[in-house]
Parts: structure tokens; sequence; C-alpha cells
């Protein structure tokens, strides 16, 4: 499997005032295509810069971020938003909904950052998003006539709409009961098993246990790099 992912010597610092903030400290990691990957570590670790920085949404420092073959380290904010709005999908926490809009208004949302002209066509495909999280019959209600599992099925039907290389959530399951989260992480392996390359921060091991992999960072580091496949397998002999 190729590397969808490729981080070398990434370093990240914030600058505030006279004092740097050593956030990132020479990483280097690398994931491959069609991994599912879940990324833990204490508060304060890195976890959100370091899906930041992978989202395109912050820039590292200094070190190399290929995505794909593309070196994304040291393009120019259009080029960033471009390469977020083809390649990327985000699931957050907080679901980041806009309210005023309808449940399909929202999964068009990426569509129309992308200067697509909206049309039966895509319209056609959000509302087949919408059905295959199984928002079918919700289609016109808005985020606040929605539980919050059903917001976040919509987030997902929006992360899925540019058909993106890569989906990135920063704790997902975050703000959801454990059934819940359960039924989310169900949607999210399925995704993976349909071949969608997944990293997503939790702190949670029920959540990470749903990963292939788990990557824990401390202070900035990796800390360990794990398989959860690999270990089924040595526990199962
Ligand atoms: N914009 C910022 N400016 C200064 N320091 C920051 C900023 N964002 C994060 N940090 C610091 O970076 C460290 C890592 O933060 P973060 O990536 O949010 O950790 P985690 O998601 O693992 O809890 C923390 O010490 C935090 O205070
Ligand atoms: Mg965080």
């Amino acid at each position: 499997m190729p590397a969808i992912v490729r981080i070398e010597n990434l370093v990240k610092n914030y600058y505030m005032g006279t004092v740097t903030v050593h956030v990132l400290k020479d990483m280097h990691l690398s994931f491959d295509e069609g991994d599912f990957v879940a990324l833990m570590g204490p508060s304060g670790s890195g976890k959100s810069t370091l899906l930041n920085v992978l989202g395109c949404l912050d820039r590292p420092t200094s070190g190399s971020y290929y995505l794909g073959d593309v070196d994304v380290a040291g393009m120019t904010d259009d080029q960033l938003s471009e390469v977020r709005s083809t390649y990327l999908g985000f699931i957050f926490q907080s679901y980041n909904l806009l309210p005023q809009y309808t449940v399909v208004e929202n999964v068009e949302l990426p569509l129309l950052y992308q200067g697509i002209k909206l049309d039966d066509r895509t319209k056609a495909r959000c509302i087949a998003l919408a059905e295959m999280v199984g928002l079918g019959d919700r289609l016109d209600h808005r985020p606040l006539q929605l539980s919050g599992g059903q917001q976040q099925r919509v987030a997902i039907a929006r992360s899925l709409v540019n058909d993106p290389h890569l989906i990135l959530g920063d704790e997902p399951t975050g703000n959801l009961d454990s059934r819940t989260s359960v039924e989310i992480m169900q949607m999210l392996r399925e995704l993976n098993r349909s071949g969608k390359t997944i990293i997503m921060v939790t702190h949670e091991n029920d959540i990470a246990s749903w990963a292939r992999r788990v990557v824990r960072l401390r202070d900035g580091q990796v800390e360990s790099d794990t398989r959860n496949d690999t270990r089924l397998v040595v526990e199962m002999n």
C-alpha cells in the first residue's frame, strides 16, 4: 500500500510574545492508504495540532508533509484550501453544522466552497449520502431538530461529498453517549472497509479499539505505534 500521508522532521512551534511553545518535536510518521488510525495521548500532547497540520488547516514550522506525492508544507493559503476541498474530509467533535441550513444543504456545503455549481445532480448526490447515513427521513430538518448522533451523521455525509482521499476526525464521538458512539464508529468502520483512509483523534481506549492502528503522542513526540489487528492475531495464536 502506498503512503497517503508522510511527515518527516515535522516541527510545529507557537510563538507567544517572547515565548516559543514547542508543540510537535521532530515527528516522523507515515500512514498507508486504506488505514484507520487513532491518534491518542494526554491532553496537550499535540493531537489536535498534528491533525490541523495533516488537515492543511495549519502549517508546520519546519519539516515535510507529503499528502500522496505532493509536499504540502510549503503551499500558499490558496493552494492549501484547494487541497482541503478536493482531498480531505473533516469530522469535528462539535459537528460544525450551519444551524440555518437543512440536512441536505449542510451536506452540500463543501461543494459550494469548492466553487461547484449546485444542480439536480449534486443535490441527488447529497440526498443519497444523507440516506446512506440513515437520515433519509430528515432531509429538510435543521441541525437543532436533530439529536447529537444525527448531527454527527450529517457531518459524516458532508465529509464524503467531495469523495475525499482522507477523512480526519477530531474526537468525533466526544460529545456522544456510548451507544451513539458505537453507531458512529460502526459507520466509520464501514467507510474504512469501503476503502477510505481515516485518521481520528480520541482519548478513549474504547473508541481507539475500532481503529486498525493506534499512535500515541506524548509531549509532541510519538510514544508508541501499535496495530490493533496484529495484536488480535497474536492473541488468537
Ligand atoms: N494556537 C496556539 N498557540 C499557542 N499554544 C498552542 C496553540 N494551540 C495549541 N497550543 C499548545 O500546544 C500544546 C498542544 O495542544 P493540542 O494540540 O491542542 O493538544 P491535544 O489536542 O493533544 O490536547 C498545548 O500545550 C497547547 O497549549
Ligand atoms: Mg485536542
